[in-house]
């Protein structure tokens, strides 16, 4: 735990001004002051696109009005720029990787066949670019997209690649929430910004174990944010973007709000609450009432402190540490015209006892999993495609938000107590607490191929707090390469399939061999090549084998008997 002299000692070192813990405790359940060095600034809302060209590039963004930021950027735009799109819509982005590091953009949340998920194995090299080209097959929920190289996921994140990616559908058109200015996204991450309003980022062992914690809350990029609200039903989607940074929101006066959705969607039905607690990538789905409020009224949305028994790192603000997160000033008219609904859709609610296996994964003090570092080339679990598993996290260390890719999953319980309401539904990062244990339920019904678990602290994961698991046995080659991960959807095929796979070192052939060993399909693939779709109208009901360079995968072709 970390001591009153110990923070002292630590903002002195840092040189750190004006804001301190103490200062900030005291200043709790008074109405929000502009934090003594800065001015505050209207909340920005990241713009709005769904897919095209997504080019990763260092730049400069206004962050401050005073001076630059440098910053790593999606379209030049901090936070990314929000993708929105509709169920049933397809996504189609082509990202460009101008950095001078390698790259990958993750959908965090979103259903993404494997090769295009954004696993930390398909990163691609500078100068390069990849396509992505999937069908949005889930209900309307709150994600977010982000960078996910190995060992450099926490940098890339932090210096601003992420951005939302929010699914809508009908249902949730039906449901009578606000909309237009009246539905606000807000990314909340925590930075360590210099004198030359330049983001810090470097990491100590201390560091390391903590996870990054700054002591700049940005929502949407915005430092000190307000808004200005009308008196009337607003709607707050809300990502945890922080690199490890948990909070626990709530307003400023304690009044209470609604949370109607978290990770994978709307909740089975609206809670009333006056605090809720959320993890790095976590999301939150709330509707905040301002419609009692007079003009010119205050309130501010913040993080009521908690107590967290973790490393306290460098940081000069502690995880815990009550925060300010946004203002909002009742200075506009008109109405939402929104209402909390009465009741959400029904979630099948998932049986232990229908579980095929159980499957154990330690998350261990030296930020291993499982007692192994993360290994691009190493599967540590291989799933049946269709099954249902039980899967428990345990702790042997400290606090760590569990992730896992390709896969949404219930939550049983948390040391032994159910989940807090806000967590069930579906989910795909649960808070596991020091020696604690999660029990969740996880089907694997959603695309086959290689995906991960992994710490959301992005420090943990760099270190290699972070697995490969298979999900579906045709879907990892079987060579003895270190890469594996060759997807094909559809597979069985009858017209087509696209062939997925990670990004090529360099040029290899692509060749498809019939039962009878003859090559049938050869084409050469320039490196960096993630994917090809091959036209299979002339091939026979049959078993083809695939290579590319020296792996290999298994392509049926089936037709519907007529
Ligand atoms: Cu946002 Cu692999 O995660
Ligand atoms: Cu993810
Ligand atoms: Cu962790």
């Amino acid at each position: 735990m970390i001591t009153r002299r110990t923070f002292i000692k630590g903002a002195a070192t840092a040189g750190v001004a004006a804001i301190g813990l103490p200062e900030m405790l005291a200043s709790r359940g008074k109405h929000s002051e502009a934090k003594p060095a800065d001015a505050m600034q209207a909340l920005r809302i990241p713009p709005i696109i769904t897919g095209g060209d997504l080019t990763l590039a260092a730049g400069t963004f206004q962050v401050y009005p005073d001076a630059p930021t440098n910053l790593f950027m999606v379209n030049g735009q901090f936070p990314a720029p929000t993708i929105k799109l509709k169920k049933g819509d397809t996504f189609q982005a082509t990202v460009h990787n101008n950095l001078t590091e390698h790259s990958v953009l993750h959908w965090h949340g979103v259903f993404a066949p494997a090769a295009m998920g954004g696993h930390p194995a398909s990163v691609v090299d500078p100068g390069t670019s990849y396509s992505v080209n999937f069908p949005i097959v889930q209900r309307a929920s709150i994600n977010f997209y982000h960078a996910h190289p190995h060992m450099m996921t926490g940098e890339q994140v932090y210096r601003g690649l992420a951005g939302f990616f929010l699914i809508e559908d009908d249902v949730e058109q039906g449901l009578g929430l606000p909309s237009g200015d009246f539905d606000v996204p807000l990314l909340i991450q925590d930075k360590r910004v210099d004198a030359n309003r330049q983001f810090i980022y470097s990491l100590t062992n201390a560091d390391m174990m903590s996870g990054w914690l700054g002591e700049t809350i940005l929502i949407n990029g915005t430092p000190n944010p307000y808004l200005d609200v009308a008196p009337t039903l607003y709607r707050f989607r809300i990502v945890n973007g922080s690199n490890a940074r948990f909070y626990t929101v709530a307003l400023s006066d304690n009044s209470a709000f609604t949370v109607i959705g978290n990770d994978g969607g709307f909740l089975d039905a609206p809670i009333r609450l006056t605090s809720v607690g959320l993890a790095p990538a976590e999301r939150l789905d709330l509707l905040v009432d301002f419609s009692s409020r007079a003009q010119g009224d205050t309130m501010t949305l913040v993080s009521q402190p908690f107590t967290m028994s973790d490393p306290p790192g460098t940081g000069t603000v502690p995880q815990g540490a009550a925060l300010d997160l946004l203002q909002f000033r009742v200075n506009r008219t008109g109405s939402s015209g929104g209402s909390i609904p009465t009741s959400l859709p029904a979630i099948p609610v998932l049986k232990a006892s229908d579980a095929k296996r159980t499957r154990l994964w330690t998350f261990s003090a030296m930020h291993y999993i499982n007692d192994l570092s993360y290994d691009l080339a190493r599967v540590d679990a291989t799933v049946p495609f269709g099954d249902l598993e039980e899967w428990t996290f345990q702790s042997v260390g400290n606090t760590h938000p569990v992730h896992i890719h390709g896969a949404q999953f219930q939550v049983l319980d948390r040391n032994g107590n159910l989940p807090e309401p806000y967590e069930r539904g579906w989910k795909d990062v649960i808070r596991l607490d020091p020696q604690g244990t999660v029990h969740v339920l996880v089907p694997f019904n959603m695309y086959p191929g290689l995906f991960v678990i992994h710490c959301h602290k992005l420090e943990h994961a760099d270190e290699g707090m972070m697995s490969n698991f298979a999900i579906g046995e045709s879907s990892v080659a079987e060579s003895t390469t270190d890469e594996v991960g060759i997807q094909i959807v559809p597979n069985p095929a009858s017209d087509h399939t696209l062939i997925s796979f990670p990004s090529l070192k360099r040029k290899e052939m692509i060749e498809i061999q019939d039962e009878k060993g003859a090559i049938i399909f050869s084409k050469v693939l320039p490196l960096g090549t993630t994917q090809i779709t091959v036209q299979t109208n002339a091939f026979a009901d049959g078993n083809y084998m695939i290579m590319i360079g020296n792996r290999m995968a298994a392509l049926t072709i089936l037709r519907a008997s007529k």
